[in-house]
């Protein structure tokens, strides 16, 4: 076989500058929390309570640690997902999917668990940033998000991963570590993650409304 030229694209993988990745969209905090902890605080609460599939989202399950005060139904179907912006198909156009959400008002942290580490960790993290939404993010083997980005930054806590888990934002990707280390990514940029594995991914995803990337 010979190759015509003309249609190589060239990568110019040999460029220095084109090899360098800006993980800025990653941001690790100063914060620590007990790996052990955590890992046994979800292992309380999956006794207690059942994913929520977002209102029927493949791969997926949300099981919300904070309300809207005195209001159950604010973290049911829908709402345990929220809205969010994709480009569906080859046009490239983007739409937006699923229903607003009032991220301000998520301040009751649900009694069920407040006899967890996650309370723990709820005080610290809202005593230091402006949290909506904090849900414990079930990703299963083997499967992706939609290509879409979200409102605010999210930040991170993984409890189980592997890794095969990488987020991958605009065009960099990074595995997040389960040791008790917290992250803040930039969703409001096209992103997506995945979970190659064989073995549930589980993150602590706290909505975050102070939070600015440059
Ligand atoms: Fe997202």
């Amino acid at each position: 076989m010979t190759l015509d030229k003309e249609k190589i694209v060239n990568l110019n993988l040999h460029n220095e500058k084109d090899r360098i990745l800006d993980f800025s969209d990653f941001q690790k905090q100063t914060i620590q929390f007990d790996i052990d902890k955590l890992q046994d605080a979800y292992n309380q609460i999956i006794k207690i309570k059942k994913f929520d599939d977002g209102g029927g989202v493949t791969n997926f399950g949300a099981i919300s640690l904070t309300q809207i005060p005195g209001d159950p139904e604010s973290i049911k179907g829908s709402k345990a997902r929220g809205v969010y912006w994709t480009k569906p198909d080859k046009s490239g156009k983007e739409v937006s999917r699923d229903v607003d959400i009032d991220e301000e008002k998520y301040n009751e942290f649900i009694r069920d668990y407040e006899n967890t580490y996650f309370k723990e960790v709820y005080d610290v993290l809202s005593a230091k940033y402006k949290l909506g939404r904090v849900r414990i993010l079930l990703k299963e083997p083997r499967s992706t998000l939609s290509w879409h980005r979200d409102p605010e930054p999210r930040l991170h806590i993984p409890i189980i991963t592997n890794p095969g888990c990488l987020m991958v934002i605009d065009n960099v990707a990074m595995h997040m570590p389960a040791d008790g280390s917290v992250w803040v990514t930039n969703n409001t940029k096209y992103h997506n993650a995945f979970n190659g594995g064989e073995e549930n991914r589980i993150h602590l995803v706290a909505c975050v409304l102070d939070y600015k990337f440059n």
